[in-house]
């Protein structure tokens, strides 16, 4: 493997090495990202650099500064509760980090891919998110520290929501307008891709990994996009399962609101997810395991229905089939 020299000079500089061999090992496909381990003295590390175009079929440019945002997240998370984020443990040249490896545990991800669905994790994760958004909400520091409207903009707003508008004449008014909803709200710290793939499975709950899309925004955001990614493989596994843990997922999410109004909250999430599911079968980014045509077609019948109509996440939640005559 070869040693990409700044990260390792910048490893020694912040003494997490000697100056015998560093072997950086490839952590994932990560298609953002270079991602090692790196063994050290002192126990397994996590290297990771962002890398300045996305490894997607379409092209995505994304600024590099993004790896600082992720920096700022993950402390930001952990000043609140240590258990859900991992400890960053160096900043490094070209924003890359190092942060410390969690050992043992799954990504949650793969953990529902092979049936292992537990509501009671979801319930977790719903919990965490919640905790992130009540710590920041309407705060100015915050604010000040997550200036990343542009980068929000480019990596979510057009390729989920504006993509699709730009697709489908029909609903391209309703899109337009819940695009300008969401970046005109200024509420709380988003993470900005809670999906399962960046959630790891310890064993004190929930470490959520991989804010590069964090802003200060819509925490609505947050929840949407997470329970999307359950409603698609609640079609995808037809295991009943999924749904309770979108539920849990909601419902633990709702308990920890306490800086609006709940109800406003949820119905802002039920729009959202309605127009990310049908981005995750019509848009830039399709869940890479919906393949199947008939699948599809539940999630875009479901999904294409809501938009004119939109209900609050819960009742979303609630209605949501796993097949459709
Ligand atoms: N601190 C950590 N401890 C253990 N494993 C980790 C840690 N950080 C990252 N990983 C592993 O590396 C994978 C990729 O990390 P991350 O999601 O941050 O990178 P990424 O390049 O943005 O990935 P992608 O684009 O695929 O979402 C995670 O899914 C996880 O398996
Ligand atoms: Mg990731």
């Amino acid at each position: 493997m070869t040693a990409d020299a700044d990260i390792v000079d910048g490893l020694r500089a912040a003494g997490l090495v000697g100056e015998g061999d560093v072997v950086l090992e490839p952590l994932t496909g990560g298609v953002s990202c270079d991602v090692w381990k790196v063994e050290t003295p002192t126990g397994p590390i996590v290297v990771k650099r962002p890398l300045p175009q996305l490894r997607v079929a379409a092209e995505w440019l994304a600024p590099v500064e993004r790896g600082t945002s992720e920096v700022r997240w993950l402390r930001r998370a952990r000043g609140g509760d240590a258990r859900i984020a991992p400890e960053v443990l160096a900043e490094l040249p070209g924003h890359a980090f190092a942060m410390r490896f969690l050992p043992g545990c799954p990504v949650w991800k793969d953990e529902l891919m092979e049936g292992r669905v537990d509501p009671g994790f979801a319930a977790q994760v719903g919990t965490g998110i919640a905790a992130v958004h009540a710590a920041t909400a309407h705060n100015d520091g915050d604010r000040a520290d997550f200036p990343n409207d542009e980068m929000f903009r480019a990596l979510r707003v057009d390729p989920f929501l504006l993509y699709v508008a730009r697709h489908d004449r029909e609903l391209a008014p309703a899109l337009t307008t819940l695009a300008d909803d969401l970046v005109s709200r200024k509420i709380a710290l988003v993470h900005g891709d809670v999906s399962p793939k960046n959630i790891l499975v310890s064993a004190d709950g929930p470490v959520f990994l991989d804010a590069e899309c964090a802003v200060y925004g819509d925490p609505a955001f947050d929840l949407a996009f997470c329970t999307t990614h359950l409603l698609l493989k609640a079609v995808w596994s037809g295991d009943s399962r999924m749904n309770e843990a979108a539920a849990a997922l909601v419902a633990a999410y709702r308990a920890g609101i306490d800086w609006e109004d709940d109800g406003g909250l949820l119905l802002r999430a039920g729009k959202l997810t309605a127009a990310l599911l049908l981005a995750r079968v019509e848009g830039k980014s399709p869940a890479p395991y919906l393949t199947d045509p008939e699948h599809k077609r539940i999630v875009r019948d479901q999904a294409r229905a809501r938009i004119p109509a939109p209900e609050p996440i819960d009742a979303l939640v609630a209605n949501w089939k796993r097949t459709i005559a």
